[in-house]
Order: structure tokens, then C-alpha cells, then sequence
């Protein structure tokens, strides 16, 4: 996939973008959305209206994270962002040495790694890792099942290193950073408790448990010689391994299945924190998938909500993330064809089927340059058994531009709330300080539109002046590195 733009500069994939201060200019939309416009069916334009997100709405929407943001620093459970305290403190300096273990666990697949660290001048010295998938039957499964099946894969892991590789130190036991993408009430680095399942996970029993423990106990079953040393989010892991390469980094946003951000924050702006020395900073994981106020949800959001694991919940995070996009699409095609006749008179049995449309479906129909909408076709085909003609191929490509516009902009204004609230207590940005968000997940990776209408919403909400001095980097995959990063940083030993 490409990107063409004139301004903001943008470099595909692992590259990042920094928004140019010139107002932006004529670029080029990937989007399959014609002049020859669909909507003229009243159920397109009604969701059209319901899903809008003008600038001024979208401030609003900014506003009122950033005050559930400032009401979860103040207290225990004050806002909607849970905004826990994550423990870390110091984020990686480069000095790092040794071996070290990473696990990270947080959808479909869980992947281990070792890292070998050389310090300031070698950095990463080797690493190797695994990708494991995790069934259906284990995400919704028992703790024991899954932990179990977790800790066998990591014994096999480490059962495989070629001796002479991977470099332990007489006496030391192996330490791992555990990535875990849940919402954890963190008790200190290495413990703490789930506080609810999310994305499609529920396993038995394990709200209210200490998750390390989890593991432990199955890595003793498994004669496994590893301890956690340090309990991280995805976002964390993200923002650590990425500030490891570059220390402008504030932020780690996590686009994916499901969403997250984590930031430095100042300690002194914490009334929450009860610990004496209120100097210095800290990571906050505001968990803001949990946001939930004055969001544009429509009958199709909450009836997907409804039937979802976490009903409820998260609701921030089903209008934003990839779990849900093509979800939310389905259901509006649903709702087109029963009501008009948007594929004909009957109504396709696959069209019934949750989640038989997903997000990656969406954004190859919306990339779909063809005269006639050939890939659309091909897609509503192969997936909904339908032949659409090219007026509902045209419908079909403006309902997915219209839930992908307002997720892209929602999370747009996610990240301006926390670049503001970075900003009214450092001045960075005033200051021409360049300020990076590090980027992890699918959605951004593999969505060139989403990320165009992110962009948008964080130029049109923070302005060309601030925005300026704004970076997004794509670091795909750093979070087991920061999560290995900070096993050594709270090493034992
Ligand atoms: C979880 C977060 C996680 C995010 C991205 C959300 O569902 O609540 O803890 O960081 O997904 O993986």
C-alpha cells in the first residue's frame, strides 16, 4: 500500500510522519467514495448524519477524555480512563545489559522472545521469537488451560535455544518482561490483578486474580526456571521499546484489535499517587478503549454491544478498533437490505453471520480504484454470497467509509487530549520540542484511510502550529523489546 500525499509528509510502514506546518493541501484520497455519491437512500444518509464528527463535536469528544483523564489521576476509579498506575518509572536508557525473556499475550496469537542486550554502543545484540496462535476454546476457556498451555509453549521455546546463543549468567534465573493487553490493576511491577476481560477474551475465573501468579504457578508446573520481573501493558511495551531508539518518545498508542495509550506523565499531576517522592515521572495506562461519553453510537453500535462478551464496556474502543469496524458494517448492511432493497429482495444468510465481514474486508473494498468496483464485488461475494450491482457496490463502500471515518477521527481525538494534557504541563510542543507518538497495531499498519482520517482529526483539533512539532512513528512490534527492556531495568540481580 502506498500513501500519496502533499502535505502531511507521510512514509509508509515503520516510517512515521510529521504534520508540516503549511495548511494542508489538495492530497489524494485512497478512498473508493465517487462524486457519483450512494446516498440517496435514507437509511445511508440517516447513519451518515448519526456518525458525523465535525471538528467542533470532535473537540468536544477531546474535552471530555481529557477531564475523564484528569477525574481517573485523581482518584481510584474517578473517570471512565481507568488511568492505572503502571510502576515504571524509568523507561530504558540504552545501558541495558544481558539476557532477557518477553511474553506477550493480548489477542489471537501470543509470541515469546529472548533479547540479548549489549548496552549503550551494541544494543540488540540477538533476538529470536515465536508466534504461537491461541484457539477460540482458550480464550474463553480456563485460566489453568490457558496459562498452561502458555507456559508449555514457553518451556519448548527455551528448551529449543542452541546453547552458547543465548547468554545467562552463572546463578540467575531467567527474567521476563510479561506484555499483558488487558486492563490490570497494577500493585507494583511485577503483580497484578485483572480487572476485566476485552476483545472477545473471557476466561473463567480470573477477574480479581493476580495475573503473574497465573503464569508462575504454570511455569513451576512446567519446570520452567523464568520469573516475571516486570507486568506490562502493550502500550507500555510500546512506548519502552520505542523510547529505547528515541527519547522524544511520550506516547505509545496501540491501533489494533483493540486500543490503548499510555504516557509519560508528570508525578506531581497525579493527586492519586501515594507515594512520597511526587518528583519525576511516570507511565500512566489510561486504558481509554473504557471511554464512553458523548460518543456518536448509533442502533447498530449498541446492538453489537449487546451481544458482545463485555456489554457495557469498552465502548470507546468498539467504535475505534479492528475488532469491531467490520462488524459494525455488517449489521448496517443488514439493516439497508431488510429494510430496502439494497442487494435485491432477499436478504443473504451470510449477512446474518456476526463478524462474517472484518476489517481488512473493508479497507480492500475502500482501496478499490476499478471503474466497475470489481474488488467490492468480489469481496460481497466471496464473503456475504452476494451480487451486488454497482449501486449497491457504491452504498456498501460509503457505509465503510462512513464507520471508518468516525473511528479514524475519534482516535484522532483520543491523542489530542493526551498531546494537550503533555502539553499544559510541559510546554514541549510550545517550545518546538519534537514530540513522538509510537504506533503499534494492525489497524494503523494495514489501513491507509483510518490513519488519513486520524491525521485529520489531530491537525484539525491541535492546529498546524502544535501539530508541527508532532511525529507519529509506525513501531511495529517494540512492545516485547520494551517489555524486555523492562524486565532488565527491574532486574533482581
Ligand atoms: C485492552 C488494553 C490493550 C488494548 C490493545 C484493550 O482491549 O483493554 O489493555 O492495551 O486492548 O491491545
Amino acid at each position: 500500500m502506498s500513501l500519496m500525499f502533499s502535505s502531511p509528509v507521510v512514509t509508509p510502514a515503520l516510517g512515521s510522519f510529521t504534520f508540516s506546518s503549511r495548511p494542508r493541501s489538495n492530497y489524494i484520497v485512497m478512498s473508493a467514495v465517487r462524486s457519483n455519491s450512494a446516498s440517496t437512500c435514507p437509511i445511508l444518509t440517516k447513519f451518515q448524519k448519526d456518525c458525523a464528527t465535525p471538528t467542533p463535536y470532535l473537540r468536544n469528544v477531546a474535552n471530555a477524555i481529557a477531564d475523564d483523564m484528569r477525574d481517573g489521576l485523581a482518584v481510584e476509579g474517578g473517570g471512565d480512563l481507568e488511568m492505572i498506575l503502571t510502576f515504571v518509572d524509568a523507561l530504558p536508557s540504552g545501558n541495558e545489559e544481558g539476557l532477557f525473556y518477553a511474553l506477550d499475550l493480548g489477542g489471537t496469537n501470543f509470541r515469546v522472545r529472548s533479547v540479548q542486550l549489549g548496552g549503550k554502543k551494541e544494543r540488540v545484540l540477538a533476538t529470536e521469537s515465536e508466534q504461537i496462535s491461541i484457539s477460540q476454546k482458550l480464550m474463553i476457556g480456563t485460566s489453568e488451560e490457558l496459562f498452561g498451555f502458555i507456559a508449555s509453549k514457553l518451556a519448548s521455546f527455551v528448551a529449543k535455544e542452541k546453547p552458547g546463543r543465548c547468554l545467562l549468567e552463572e546463578g540467575r534465573k531467567r527474567e521476563l518482561g510479561f506484555t499483558f493487553s488487558f486492563p490490570v490493576k497494577q500493585t507494583s511491577i511485577d503483580s497484578g490483578t485483572l480487572s476485566k476481560w476485552t476483545k472477545g477474551f473471557k476466561v473463567s475465573g480470573m477477574e480479581g486474580k493476580n495475573v503473574v501468579a497465573c503464569l508462575n504457578e504454570a511455569m513451576e508446573a512446567h519446570g520452567l526456571d523464568m520469573r516475571v520481573s516486570a507486568l506490562v501493558n502493550d502500550g507500555v511495551g510500546t512506548l519502552a521499546g520505542a523510547r529505547y531508539w528515541d527519547e522524544d518518545v511520550m506516547v505509545g498508542v496501540i491501533l489494533g484489535t483493540g486500543t490503548n495509550a499510555c504516557y509519560v506523565e508528570q508525578k506531581h499531576a497525579i493527586p492519586k499517587l501515594r507515594s512520597k517522592s511526587s518528583s519525576g515521572t511516570t507511565i500512566i495506562n489510561t486504558e481509554w478503549g473504557g471511554f464512553s461519553k458523548i460518543l456518536p453510537q448509533t442502533i447498530f453500535d449498541l446492538e453489537m454491544d449487546e451481544t458482545s462478551l463485555n456489554p457495557g464496556e469498552h465502548l470507546y474502543e468498539k467504535m475505534i478498533s479492528g475488532m469491531y469496524l467490520g462488524e459494525i458494517v455488517r449489521r448496517v448492511l443488514l439493516h439497508m437490505c431488510e429494510t430496502s432493497d439494497l442487494f435485491g429482495h432477499s436478504t443473504p444468510a451470510k449477512l446474518s453471520t456476526p463478524l462474517a465481514l472484518r476489517t481488512e474486508h473493508l479497507c480492500k473494498m475502500q482501496e478499490d480504484n476499478t471503474d466497475d468496483l470489481r474488488d467490492v464485488g468480489s469481496i460481497l461475494y466471496d464473503f456475504l454470497d452476494v451480487e451486488a450491482n454497482m449501486n449497491a457496490r457504491r452504498r456498501v463502500v460509503e457505509v465503510c467509509d462512513t464507520v471508518v471515518k468516525r473511528g479514524g477521527r475519534l482516535a484522532g481525538a483520543g491523542i489530542v487530549a493526551i498531546l494537550e494534557k503533555i502539553e499544559k504541563d510541559t510546554k514541549r510542543m510550545g517550545s518546538g520540542k519534537r514530540t513522538v507518538v509510537a504506533m503499534d497495531g494492525a489497524l494503523y499498519e494495514k489501513y491507509p484511510q483510518y490513519r488519513q482520517y486520524m491525521q485529520d482529526a489531530l491537525v484539525e483539533l491541535l492546529g498546524h502550529k502544535l501539530a508541527s512539532h508532532v511525529a507519529i512513528k509506525h513501531t511495529k512490534d517494540v512492545s516485547g523489546l520494551g517489555a524486555a527492556l523492562l524486565a532488565a531495568t527491574n532486574s533482581i540481580y
